[in-house]
């Protein structure tokens, strides 16, 4: 069979982590967005993206997320938060929030992951690059943590769970790792 342009969308999605500095349309983001609203969840929309496009908020929570790094037992995220020239939001001018209902019934995880990947296989599908951040979350546990959350207008009772940096591509993926084979088992 062919490849239909949903799972060439799939299969062309790769991390992009090196980012023009223009800005993304707000129809292309809002786009995203609506991918991302549009994901299943198993806690009736007990979700929140929070937008952030702000040179400077960036900045301080790429710093905010590495100091937390060095406290942490990993010694690679240590290694990252001591590296200056690190940035772990890739210079990309747009970062997505996905935070979840903590008073949820059902764990909000898994319902902000599939967000995240609606947003991710979106962007690409409109010709924008991203990348699933997980290290820029550190910040909420850096000693400005509570005082970020709040400046993000994060709702009250909602955690961070997932996040996603978008912006264009400077250049193609390329050099892409392989996917492993072998990973799946079949029983007819
Ligand atoms: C839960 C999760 C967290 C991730 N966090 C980061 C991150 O903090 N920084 C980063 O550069 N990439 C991050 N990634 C991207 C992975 O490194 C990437 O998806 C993986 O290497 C496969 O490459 P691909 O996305 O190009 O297919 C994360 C991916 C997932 C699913």
């Amino acid at each position: 069979m062919t490849l239909n342009e949903t799972l060439k969308i799939i299969k062309h999605r790769r991390s992009v982590r090196s980012f023009k500095d223009e800005q993304i349309k707000d129809e292309e983001l809002h786009l995203v967005l609506e991918a991302g609203l549009y994901a299943p969840n198993a806690g009736d929309q007990a979700w929140h993206f929070t937008v952030i496009q702000n040179k400077e908020l960036l900045e301080r929570l790429n710093l905010a997320a590495k100091e937390a790094a060095k406290q942490m037992d990993i010694e690679g995220l240590r290694e990252l938060g001591n590296n200056e020239k690190f940035n772990c939001l890739y210079g990309a001018p747009t970062l997505i929030i996905v935070s979840g209902n903590e008073q949820s019934p059902v764990p909000l995880d898994a319902d902000c992951a599939a967000a995240n990947q609606n947003l991710l296989l979106a962007a690409e599908s409109i010709g924008l690059g991203s990348c699933w951040i997980f290290f820029v979350m550190l910040a909420f546990y850096s000693p400005q943590g509570s005082e970020l959350r709040k400046e993000l207008k994060i709702p009250e009772g909602y955690k961070p769970y997932c996040s996603a940096v978008f912006g264009y591509k400077k250049a193609e993926v390329v050099n892409a790792e392989e996917r492993k084979p072998n990973l799946i088992t079949y029983i007819r």
